[in-house]
C-alpha cells in the first residue's frame, strides 16, 4: 500500500517495543508532531498510568484510552502518534487508528524482548506479579491485534534512529 507521508502515522506493537522513542525519532525526521496517548492520559489525569489502573482499574483506563485516541484522530494532526500496547484490543479503537491513520507494526522478537524485559516490567501494571511464562502468553495472544496494521517493521536491537529510518523506506 503507498502511504501518503502527509497523514498521521501510528505505531503499535507490545510493550517495550519502543514506540514512543521510535516515534519521537520519526516526528522529528518528518517533521510532524508527536503524540504519546499514554502521556497524555498521565498528564490529564495528574498519574502515572500503574496508579490509574491501581485506582481505577483496567476498564477505567480503556475507557479514557479510547477517548484519547478518538479525539486525537478526529483532531486530524497530521502527527506521529504512539499507543499503548493493549490499545488495539478495543476493535472500534483499532478501526479508527486503521481508517485515520498509516498503522505500522513495531515488531519485537521475545528474545530481543527478553533482553530488555528489566527496564519494561516495573511500569506495565498488566505486567505485575506475571510469571515469564504467562508475560509469553499475553506476547503471543497480542500478535493477533497487531496484525491489524498497514505496514511492519522488525525493531529487534535497532536504535530509535535506525527504527525510524526503518519505517520511512516502508511506509
Ligand atoms: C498496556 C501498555 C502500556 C500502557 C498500559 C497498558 C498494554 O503502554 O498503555 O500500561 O495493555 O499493553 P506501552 O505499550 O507503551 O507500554
Amino acid at each position: 500500500m503507498a502511504t501518503s507521508i502527509d497523514e498521521n502515522i501510528l505505531l503499535t506493537g507490545f510493550m517495550g517495543s519502543g514506540k514512543t522513542m521510535i516515534g519521537e525519532a520519526l516526528a522529528k525526521k518528518l517533521n510532524k508532531p508527536f503524540a504519546d496517548i499514554d502521556k497524555i492520559i498521565e498528564n490529564k489525569e495528574g498519574m502515572p498510568i500503574k496508579d490509574i489502573f491501581k485506582n481505577e482499574g483496567e476498564a477505567a483506563f480503556r475507557a479514557k484510552e479510547k477517548k484519547e485516541i478518538t479525539d486525537y484522530l478526529h483532531a486530524d494532526n497530521n502527527a506521529v502518534i504512539s499507543v499503548g500496547g493493549g490499545a488495539f484490543l478495543q476493535e472500534e479503537t483499532r478501526d479508527l487508528c486503521l481508517q485515520k491513520a498509516t498503522v505500522v507494526f513495531l515488531h519485537i522478537s521475545w528474545d530481543a524482548w527478553l533482553d530488555r524485559m528489566d527496564m519494561i516490567v516495573a511500569t506495565r501494571p498488566v505486567l505485575h506479579g506475571k510469571t515469564i511464562s504467562d508475560i509469553y502468553k499475553l506476547y503471543e495472544e497480542r500478535q493477533a491485534i497487531y496484525a491489524h496494521h498497514h505496514h511492519s517493521i522488525t525493531v529487534d536491537y535497532l536504535d530509535a534512529e535506525e527504527a525510524s529510518d526503518k519505517i520511512i523506506e516502508v511506509i
